[in-house]
């Protein structure tokens, strides 16, 4: 009991960055402005990024997602602070939903959105170190992160959807931001008003789920990042490609979006067994491949068959270069495609590698 007492002393004493904040977002629109936070602090990576969370053009994302080792199953679960106003592909009249998309190896797809009046109550959010937790009402969809940010379990149990399971998420790479490692001080905005923190740029992942009594379970690559932004997401964003994966020895996560004003905005993340070689808001360009490889995408493009992926590792790394090969549609939409497929490829001169990738594409202009 001493030790309790002296320990909470300490805390307030030294302002200790440890000290978990909880924050209940009730699902009613905000009124007036929601100041998004784009310079990091010394700790709450994975934490809420808006003061007054949600006006009815901003949002607030929580995102996970595993792939197969062989690409053909994957799992994404996003929980979501937002109106259909801040990002289009949430149920209109909700702030607060979450989303599973689940595939199964032979490519049936089980997506389920759940919003309001379904998710009922508030979501709570927990910030504890550089951790983040969160439970969305009575949805049985929440989520539990280290403050360490080494491992992350979100838990599904649902009993009107027929889901219910776990995706188990255990690091293998460092966190970072857009152009930066995990520091005080960083640049959060990946493209002009919109966030993003990559709590989990690889990991091993355990998915371990029923879905309307069918088993999914696989061991693969795992991820978790946010985003957020203070303004509607297709005001900023006319297209964008991001993806991760992991390559032999690489965990490789890259972005390259278009912005409405005309700017290509890139980052690219590559860690090499473990340890960050890059991490920069420059050297990285991506490119669609095949057929309905035109650039920019348009939301009339179609599906590309991959990708390829040039990122200047500089230095002695040299130049790693990357072809991707679609294999399984995760989410098919026109102006929202996501997939798995497999990468292949190295350092120029050097060995070639592959491995499983996890990908998107936005296009929203016709
Ligand atoms: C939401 O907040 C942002 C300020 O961060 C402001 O620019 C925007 O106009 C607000 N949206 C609404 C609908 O009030
Ligand atoms: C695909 O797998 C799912 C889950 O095991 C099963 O329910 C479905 O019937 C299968 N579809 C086909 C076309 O085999
Ligand atoms: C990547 O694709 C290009 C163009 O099709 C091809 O020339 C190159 O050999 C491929 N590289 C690897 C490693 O597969």
């Amino acid at each position: 009991m001493q030790l309790w007492h002296l320990s909470l002393a300490a805390c307030a004493l030294f302002g200790s960055a440890r000290a978990a904040s909880t924050l209940v977002v009730p699902n009613k629109i905000a009124v007036g402005p929601s100041i998004a936070q784009f310079v990091s602090g010394s700790s709450a990576l994975d934490g809420p990024k808006l003061t007054n969370e949600v006006n009815a053009t901003s949002f607030d994302w929580w995102y996970f997602d595993a792939v197969s080792s062989d690409s053909e199953a994957a799992v994404v679960i996003v929980f979501y602070l937002s109106t259909s106003l801040g990002f289009p592909f949430v149920p209109s009249g909700s702030v607060l939903s979450v989303d599973i998309f689940a595939t199964f190896p032979n490519g049936t797809l089980i997506f389920d959105p759940l919003a309001d009046p379904l998710i009922g109550g508030s979501a709570t959010i927990t910030t504890n170190g550089d951790g983040a937790s969160g439970t969305w009402g009575g949805t049985g969809f929440s989520f539990e992160g280290a403050p360490d940010l080494s491992s992350y379990t979100v838990t599904v149990d649902n009993p009107v959807l027929g889901i219910k399971g776990t995706l188990q998420l255990n690091s293998v790479a460092p966190a970072h931001y857009p152009c930066s490692p995990k520091v005080a001080g960083a640049n959060l905005e990946v493209s002009p008003h919109i966030g993003w923190a990559n709590a989990m740029p690889d990991a091993n992942a355990i998915a371990d789920f029923t879905i309307l009594g069918e088993k999914l379970q696989f061991n693969g690559v795992g991820y978790h990042d946010k985003n957020w932004g203070d303004e509607g997401f297709t005001t900023t964003v006319a297209s964008w490609y991001w993806g991760h994966g992991r390559l032999g020895p690489y965990s490789i996560v890259w972005f390259d979006v278009l912005g409405n004003d005309g700017i290509e905005y890139v980052s690219a993340y590559v860690a090499l067994n473990g340890a960050i070689i890059k991490t920069s808001c420059s050297g990285i360009k991506v490119r669609p491949t095949g057929r309905n490889s035109q650039y920019p995408p348009l939301s009339t493009s179609g599906a590309p068959e991959g990708y390829q992926m040039t990122i200047d590792l500089g230095g002695d790394y040299g130049t790693l270069v990357v072809n991707i090969t679609t294999t399984t549609t995760l989410a098919p939409a026109t102006i929202y495609q996501r997939w798995a497929g497999d990468m292949t490829g190295g350092v120029t001169g050097g060995p070639t590698y592959t491995g499983p990738a996890l990908y998107e594409q936005f296009a929203f202009n016709s």
